[in-house]
């Protein structure tokens, strides 16, 4: 049995997880409106791993016996000028997220949650991974500038990214 106080505050953040999603979806049909297939495939696999995010959140309320809330979803951005603008801002984004995970993990330890503690452990190690991808994404954006030819090498790159089920992952309709 979690806290009323606990479960409101997972369920605010499983909100902000969807939002996520929304997020990168709106990113990848910006990037193939740009002509960037690539960076589309790595927004696309962003997005389901966002799911994943979020169905992680609303399977441990359930398991807890909760009764989740969804709340309506706020309208993401839909321009973007560059491909180099849209990763400064998931990487705000996510720190973002970084900042609302250690907060929860926080009120977890303060309220000795030790389920909630454990639960949130995963999305702490996985927010280091998600901002040094974007970090590095940076750079070599930065690198290359506004050279053609160096941003479609990026491209084909992100164009490899493949979307993994992480184990333990909630079954997903
Ligand atoms: Fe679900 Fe990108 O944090």
């Amino acid at each position: 049995m979690i806290s009323k106080k606990m479960a409101d505050a997972l369920n605010k953040h499983m909100n902000l997880e969807l939002y996520s999603a929304h997020l990168y979806l709106s990113m990848a049909s910006c990037s193939n409106e740009m002509g960037l297939k690539g960076a589309a495939n790595w927004f696309t696999v962003q997005y389901r791993e966002e799911m994943v995010h979020f169905f992680k959140f609303y399977t441990y309320l359930i398991e807890q016996g909760i009764n989740i809330t969804l709340a309506a979803s706020k309208a993401v951005p839909n321009t973007y000028t560059t491909l180099l603008e849209m990763f400064e801002k998931t990487l705000a984004h996510e720190q973002l997220i970084t900042k609302c995970i250690n907060d929860l993990s926080e009120q977890a330890v303060q309220e000795k949650d030790h389920a909630s503690q454990i639960f949130l452990q995963w999305f702490v190690t996985e927010q280091i991974e998600e901002e040094n991808n974007d970090r590095d994404l940076i750079a070599k954006l930065k690198l290359v500038g506004d050279n053609g030819h160096g941003i479609l090498m990026i491209d084909g790159e992100m164009g490899q990214r493949v979307f993994t089920i992480p184990p333990g992952t909630p079954v997903m309709i």
